[in-house]
């Protein structure tokens, strides 16, 4: 007897959220990856054929769904508070006595310390064990709803107890946490957004900020953002009365939670001793924190305290001193980027900031030297939180002696002297010069980088040689280089010659969505090209499809496709392409070569069992035809290709009058 398939979708969900957990909270997985992704994709086949399967704790919602205009908002059932800051012990003696004079001097206090994440506060509420709603904290009353971002983190659980064998989940939980990114992760990030000529982000902070507000949850599943657990915000049922068991009650259930970060103490003298433990120990971790939370461990004791202002009195933030000094501003530099950006870096007084002497640090753009008033020769206020690059927070205006001047954006290129320019309602200033020796440098670097074309070997020094030797003025032109003009590069010798060749040699074959993505087209990065050439498998079908086309792609908003059609109407940019192919670049997804136009222009949605082939094969030989398949059916869909068993696409075609097919119907349309 076969398991029903309800029972055996229910059995999958919960053996893959618990082994997704096993994996990324406890860092102790069971099975293989291989084993894991057979259960995923017997899932993901499961509710393909049967939709009505899919539920909001199944982990195949954790790879984004989609985009939005806006994030909706939420009411929070309680306020989320924020807290009050002790900068010396004295200021931690001085709250303990405080709140001692508010309680009954029958009332013994005894805290846990906790770190202080540095990064955005969230509120998860779970009804019945099932994650319904992820928000953010907004004002503390009204905060923006992120389910759909939330579900693509791994550590968040859909659906708790995550063992079954865990203590049984209350009817309702209300559990704040942080969202921030490992540091390690952070790094790699703006490596990347560098290369693709992206401005970096400020620090890991506003990096999680940036991927959890997207409108386009793809974009979270991305960023690989984490998360950690710390208090219960409200709920219904038993729940713990302490802190310190709220802690471990959380773990129970399957929340990532740092319960070894965590302390107890029921001295307080004891409690300001380890609070100063924290000041090495915090640079041993790989994720910003900024102080510790101390909180009274009593939750009763701690609600009859009350709030002051928006600050819980039974709890307190202890801040460690700010990585910031002053300096000098001496001069403003000039960095120019692959797309011609020019950005602004301080030439800074050498200063040592954290154990690291600091020349540079950047002053991102030039509405924040505007917004900042920054002014060449202000003493400076400079920081460096973690490893992330320091910057100007900004001016003393105080120490000011009339001989400062601001700064503006030069008239001219730096490198090349072509005049600069600026789009209307931008921010960002340009050189403009495609042919800039600079930007050449720089695009190359972004077309050979790992994540791209992927050719070894080819690092900054080299680019810069091969440029300034005249013998790449694009990037096509890497396939043209030969043995004989590289020989003549100074340090080349025989080895290394025939190393990069073979190196550019290997990447001629590099799947179509890496070479689309090393186009560098704004916003199309490894998933958007993913994306993009599912749907069009080679390059010259993605050059034919129009905005309204790419738009039809689910996860692919406005901005994307709008930048994807610009792309390809400028003919610089199809010159290029051009020349790629005649260097030999592959240009089309391996096995998708056209076998006919006959389905070109038309769009099928596939439902239910066909008689002789799988959806895929059937999405394959559409493809081969010049079709294309889509998830979902719109007024747009030409045909619903239905089979046996098929479900709720087969009524929603019905509805808008779509025609319906069958795999014979399929064949006949390419005979
Ligand atoms: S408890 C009700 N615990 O710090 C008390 N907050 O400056 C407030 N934060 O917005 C929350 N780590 O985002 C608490 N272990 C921790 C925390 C923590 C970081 C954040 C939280 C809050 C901010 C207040």
């Amino acid at each position: 007897m076969t398991t029903p398939p309800a029972s055996r979708a229910a059995e999958l969900r919960e053996m893959l959220n618990f082994h997704i957990y096993r994996y990324h909270v406890l860092n102790s997985p069971v099975i293989t990856d291989g084993e894991y992704d057979a259960l995923y994709h017997e899932l993901v086949r499961l509710e393909e054929e049967h939709p009505e399967l899919v539920t909001p704790d199944s982990p195949t919602m954790r790879v984004g769904g989609q985009a939005r205009d806006d994030l909706p908002k939420v009411r929070h059932v309680a306020t989320v508070l924020s807290l009050q800051n002790a900068f010396s012990d004295d200021d931690v003696r001085a709250w303990r006595e405080r709140i001692g004079k508010l309680l009954p001097s029958t009332v013994q206090l005894d805290y846990v310390v906790e770190p202080k994440f540095d990064g955005l506060s969230i509120a998860l509420t779970y009804e019945n064990g099932i994650f319904v709603q992820g928000a953010t904290r907004g004002d503390g009353v009204i905060g923006e709803d992120v389910t759909p971002n939330l579900r693509t983190i791994r550590h968040l659980p859909l659906r708790i107890p995550v063992d079954p064998d865990g203590p049984p989940a209350p009817p309702r939980l209300v559990v704040r946490g942080e969202i921030y990114f490992e540091l390690s992760i952070f790094e790699a990030l703006n490596r990347r957004r560098v290369e693709a000529d992206e401005a970096p982000f400020i620090n890991p902070r506003n990096a999680a900020s940036g991927a959890l507000r997207q409108l386009n949850p793809r974009i979270t599943a991305e960023r690989p953002l984490s998360l950690t657990c710390y208090t219960i915000l409200d709920g219904d049922g038993d729940l713990p009365r302490t802190q310190w068991d709220a802690l471990h009650y959380l773990q129970g259930l399957g929340f990532p939670v740092m319960v070894d970060l965590c302390a107890y103490y029921d001295d307080p003298e004891e409690m300001i001793t380890y609070l100063h433990t924290w000041e090495k120990r915090r640079k041993t971790l790989d994720f910003d924190i900024d102080g510790l939370v101390i909180k009274v461990n009593d939750r009763r004791v701690m609600a009859d305290l009350g709030v002051a202002g928006k600050d819980p009195r039974g709890s307190i933030a202890f801040k460690f001193p700010a990585e910031e000094r002053t300096t000098k501003l001496l001069d403003v530099a000039f960095n120019v980027g692959r797309t011609g950006v020019l950005t602004p870096n301080a030439v800074l007084e050498p200063v040592m900031v954290s154990g690291v002497t600091v020349k540079q640090a950047t002053l991102h753009n030039f509405d924040y030297i505007a917004e900042k008033d920054i002014r060449v020769g202000d003493t400076v206020i400079v920081k460096r939180s973690g490893e992330v690059i320091p910057y100007v927070v900004g001016p003393v205006a105080d120490l000011r002696d009339g001989s400062e001047h601001p700064i503006s954006p030069p008239a001219t290129c730096p490198v090349c002297n072509t005049a600069i320019t600026q789009q209307p309602g931008e921010v960002a200033v340009y050189c403009s010069n495609t042919a800039c020796p600079e930007r050449l440098v720089r695009s190359i670097e972004y077309f050979v980088s790992q994540g791209a074309m992927d050719i070894e070997g080819l690092g900054e020094r080299i680019v810069r040689q091969l440029v300034t030797a005249r013998l790449i003025r694009d990037v096509a032109d890497l396939y043209f280089l030969t043995a004989d003009q590289l020989l003549g590069l100074e340090g080349f010798a025989q080895k290394k010659v025939d190393n990069l060749l073979t190196a550019i040699d290997a990447s001629r074959s590099r799947p179509l969505p890496r070479v689309l993505a090393s186009m560098g087209i704004k916003g199309v990065g490894s998933t958007i090209a993913e994306l993009l050439t599912s749907h069009y498998p080679s390059m010259d079908l993605l050059e034919q499809a129009s905005q309204d086309d790419l738009q039809t792609i689910e996860g692919l908003g406005p901005q994307i496709s709008g930048a994807v059609v610009a792309f390809f109407a400028d003919a610089g940019n199809r010159a290029l392409i051009d020349k790629l192919k005649q260097g030999g670049v592959k240009m089309e997804a391996v096995g998708k070569a056209r076998a006919s136009d006959k389905l070109a222009g038309l769009t099928f949605v596939l439902t239910g069992t066909l008689p002789t082939m799988t959806r895929e094969e059937a999405g394959e030989l559409i493809e081969l035809h010049g079709g294309k398949t889509l998830g979902s059916v719109s007024k747009k869909t030409g045909y619903v290709l239905a089979g046996e068993a098929a479900g709720s696409k087969l009524d929603k075609a019905r509805e808008l009058g779509i025609p319906v097919i069958d795999e014979a119907g399929l064949r006949k349309l390419i005979e």
